[in-house]
């Protein structure tokens, strides 16, 4: 059996047109254009690339960036001084604080600052709170977990009642992706580094989560035949014959994983897209929420 490829790029650039359509009307009927915030502390490389990846999805689907680029010295009074700013400006309806900060800041006293109606991160404590809660529901739910959930919906994977399985326990996939599915009805299974015979416990998986940043730690006896099998790793592994010396791999073994799944992401082009597009559509709706169209 070869899996079904669930091709997270194509599935994303549909919901981005969607967007599009949705902000040009937004702006024909409300005269308003929804803004996103992307505040982006010190220098790092690999944050610089996302915040720029977002600014840019910002712009190809109508929506206004304002970016807030703060010295890596920046007190932590003074960034939230900034975020206070933003939670003020009337043209801003998301901000996003780009992670991880440099270690002299509070990452949880200054996701805590953010107003929870622009919170498009979906990290606000408050969020977090209702999204582990039953019969509650946050404003924002984080944005690769809400990618993952909708990569299975418009795959036309069912997941009430089926055993999900999420390696890894992060605050930003792991934890938030498992509330996700339980709320969805999935019986669900949060492994990390101290399970005990771990491919024992994703062999029972029929939607196994990967989120644990090891490079294709998942083999393909690991995995039940026919599971939906979602991978959100992206690790950099060295390969000469690149021109940049290293190429992208997730944290399940692809070649061996395919053969034995019913569906499989890739990565790149599966979860990756998906969190971008994500972060529009919680843009969007944060826009839709204060001009009182949602809920
Ligand atoms: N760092 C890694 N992933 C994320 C994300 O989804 N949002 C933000 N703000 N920072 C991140």
């Amino acid at each position: 059996m070869t899996a079904q490829i669930i091709d997270g790029k194509a599935i994303a650039a549909k919901i981005r047109g969607e967007i599009a359509q949705e902000v040009a009307k937004l702006k024909e009927e409300h005269g308003v254009v929804p803004g996103l915030a992307a505040v982006l502390v010190g220098e790092r490389k690999d944050s610089q690339t996302y915040v720029r990846m977002k600014k840019k999805a910002c712009a190809e689907v109508g929506i206004k960036s304002i970016g807030v680029d703060l010295p890596e010295s920046v007190s932590q009074e003074e960034l939230i001084a900034r975020v206070r700013e933003l939670n003020a400006d009337p043209e801003v309806d998301g901000i996003l604080v780009q992670l991880p900060l440099p270690d002299h800041i509070n990452e949880e006293a200054v996701l805590a600052e953010i107003d929870i109606t622009k919170d498009v991160d979906g990290f606000h404590p408050i969020n977090i709170g209702r999204l582990s809660m039953k019969g509650r529901k946050p404003l924002f739910a984080p944005c690769t977990p809400r990618g993952v959930i909708e990569l299975l919906d418009r795959t036309g994977i069912e997941i009430e009642g089926k055993n999900a399985v999420i390696l890894g326990r992060s605050n930003i996939v792991g934890l938030p992706v498992s509330m996700l599915l339980l709320h969805r009805n999935a019986t669900i299974t949060i492994c990390h580094s101290r399970t005990k015979n771990l491919p024992e416990v994703t062999r029972r998986a029929d939607i196994l989560v990967a989120a644990i940043g090891r490079a294709e730690m998942v083999r393909g006896d690991w995995i039940k035949p026919g599971a939906a099998v979602i991978d959100v790793g992206v690790n950099a592994v060295d390969d000469p014959s690149k021109k940049k010396g290293y190429r992208l791999v997730g944290d399940v073994k692809f070649d061996e994983a395919k053969e034995v799944a019913g569906y499989i992401t890739p990565v790149p082009g599966g979860v990756g897209p998906m969190t971008i597009a994500m972060l529009l559509k919680n843009t969007l709706d944060g826009r839709k929420r204060r001009l009182g169209l949602i809920e």
